[in-house]
């Protein structure tokens, strides 16, 4: 095997914040209450059957509440909710004043997201310093008259 240059890790960074996404907000319904986390890395796996992915960072402490519970919602936020993405970055007590209600999973579904879609998680992948979060789609809902939320080069961005 050839040897591979080293890539430096803020060098992945740079260019990967090239890549515009948008922002999720993923829940779950934890024995201690409501858990949740902003992530950027989500994504459409398959449409039959339906599924989605998430990355959780192994530093995380909130993927394991959400791993225990099985499923998991991902809140899709929209343009006016960047307060909502900070907020559920940030250790504290995030969903305070947080208006939302349970979904069938129980997951906590936001208010005013651009979409929902709530998942069982079905397969898990360890990948590097992150695992590969596979959830099928069980529910879902979409606010068609939204905006989405953009995260590009480390700042939230508007379409
Ligand atoms: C825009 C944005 C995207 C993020 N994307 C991810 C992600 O894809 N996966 C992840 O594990 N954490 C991601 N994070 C960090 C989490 O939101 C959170 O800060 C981190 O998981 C630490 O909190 P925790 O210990 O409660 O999990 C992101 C944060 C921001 C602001």
């Amino acid at each position: 095997m050839t040897a591979q240059p080293a890539i430096a890790s803020d060098a992945l960074r740079s260019a990967m914040a090239c890549f515009a996404t948008g922002v999720v907000v993923v829940t779950a319904a934890a024995p201690d209450g409501p858990v949740g986390m902003a992530v950027n890395s989500f994504v459409s796996v398959s449409l039959e059957p339906p599924l989605v992915m998430f990355c959780a960072a192994n530093t995380s402490t909130t993927w394991p509440a959400i791993s225990a519970a099985g499923h998991f919602c991902a809140n899709v936020l929209s343009a006016d909710q960047e307060e909502l993405a900070r907020q559920f970055a940030r250790k504290g007590d995030r969903f305070a004043g947080v208006v939302h209600r349970s979904g069938v999973t129980g997951a906590p579904v936001l208010r005013a997201v651009h979409a929902h879609l709530e998942c069982e998680i079905v397969d898990t992948h360890e990948a590097g310093d992150h695992t590969l979060v596979i959830g099928r789609v069980l529910d879902l809902g979409t606010d068609h008259q939204a905006l989405p939320l953009l995260f590009y080069r480390s700042s939230y961005r508007l379409f």
